[in-house]
């Protein structure tokens, strides 16, 4: 089924709910959405330098797709961890290698992914071929924050050029993953239905008060780009805001924080204090975990800041959108309409997904 959204938001519909109920659009969308876009996989100060083999598998039961960083003398690579044998699961567990053996007939690997080895194998014709080394995923680093792709549509510059443009001036070097401060939610709800509510700030006097308080709402706005989007919250006086640099394009602005979402699934929020990343992870088409994962550099700066009380905002948050998970059931709601001046990110959001769905 082809799901397709007016270009122009004045005219458009909102995505039909059976993109959000239906289990068969739900599966084709790890190959059409997820496999095909960049995902982030860790900083670098997660990958400890006394070890060099990192297994992951991406989106677990849902894009499924085992990967495995190596530590190189020419620096990370990111390869498949499938034994190009019979395929068997190549490593389970973070080590320290000099080369990567299959534990299933012996087959060896460099950590650069050349078959260096087979037993067994000395009569075989045409071996070995490109194809019996390990395959190799594009691993970008951005201020030691590592994205890959299984199959990517669109170049890592994308996502790098905005995010360098608008929040490169930070520290990043300095920003240390704090355990204390991330955890996993279980919400009951479709993913894109969690990224619907995050992609606009409309809701926030009705479904977050306390946050409202906060942040001037009248005055937080929406900038698109190709394959992300960012909104920018303002504030009113009493929160800390961002000390920008003087050729900044925003230099003047009490801005709070920059909410950058990327398409399809993750969400960057910047604050004076440091970045809160926010995962989906597809369980179901009515069920995802939402991994938050925060990244502190300046304490002193957490206490009057916009992004202090994440819990609250997220149980408002995961209230909302189950409410609509359960409201897209019935027999009267298809589809609606989008405020042109409060929704524009729902809107870039659906437009993109109908032309991955194609
Ligand atoms: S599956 Fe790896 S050596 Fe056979
Ligand atoms: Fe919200």
């Amino acid at each position: 089924m082809a799901y397709s959204i007016h270009e122009n938001i004045k005219q458009a519909s909102t995505m039909p709910a059976d993109f959000y109920l239906d289990s068969e659009v739900f599966t084709r969308s790890a190959e059409s959405i997820f496999a095909r876009s960049w995902h982030f996989i860790g900083q670098s100060a997660e990958y400890p330098a006394t070890l060099n083999a990192f297994p992951h598998t991406l989106y677990p039961g849902f894009l499924e797709e085992p990967i495995l960083l190596t530590r190189t003398p020419e620096g990370m690579r990111c390869l498949s961890n499938v034994c190009t044998h019979r395929g068997n699961l190549l490593m389970a567990d973070a080590g320290k290698h000099r080369q990567i053996v299959c534990g299933y007939h012996g087959r060896r690997f460099s950590l650069e992914g050349q078959m260096t080895h087979m037993p067994e194998f000395g009569e075989v014709e045409d071996f070995p071929a490109a194809c019996d080394h390990l395959a190799q995923y594009p691993l970008e680093n951005w201020n030691g924050f590592y994205f890959t792709s299984p199959q990517p549509a669109f170049p890592f510059s994308e996502i790098a050029e905005v995010l360098d443009h608008k929040v490169g001036f930070l520290p990043w070097e300095e920003f240390r993953f704090d355990a204390t401060r991330s955890r996993d939610y279980l919400v009951k709800a479709h993913w894109a239905l969690y990224c619907d509510n995050y992609l606009e700030g409309f809701h926030i006097p009705f479904v977050h008060p306390d946050l409202n308080a906060l942040l001037d709402f009248g005055s937080y706005y929406t900038e698109l780009y190709p394959y992300l989007n960012l909104q920018v919250g303002l504030a009113d006086g009493a929160t800390e805001v961002f000390e920008l640099p003087r050729d900044h394009e925003d230099y003047g602005k009490q801005v709070a924080a920059y909410y950058f979402w990327i398409f399809p699934n993750q969400m960057w929020n910047v604050y004076p204090w440091g970045l809160s990343v926010n995962v989906l992870q597809p369980l179901g088409p009515a069920r995802t975990k939402v991994s938050f994962l925060s990244y502190v550099w300046d304490e002193s700066k957490l206490a009057e800041s916009a992004g202090a009380d994440l819990d609250k905002v997220e149980r408002e948050d995961e209230a909302v959108v189950e409410a609509v998970q359960r409201g897209l059931r019935s027999r009267h709601y298809t589809r609606g309409r989008y405020s042109p001046t409060r929704e524009q990110g729902v809107h870039h959001f659906h437009r993109l997904l109908s032309q991955f769905l194609d």
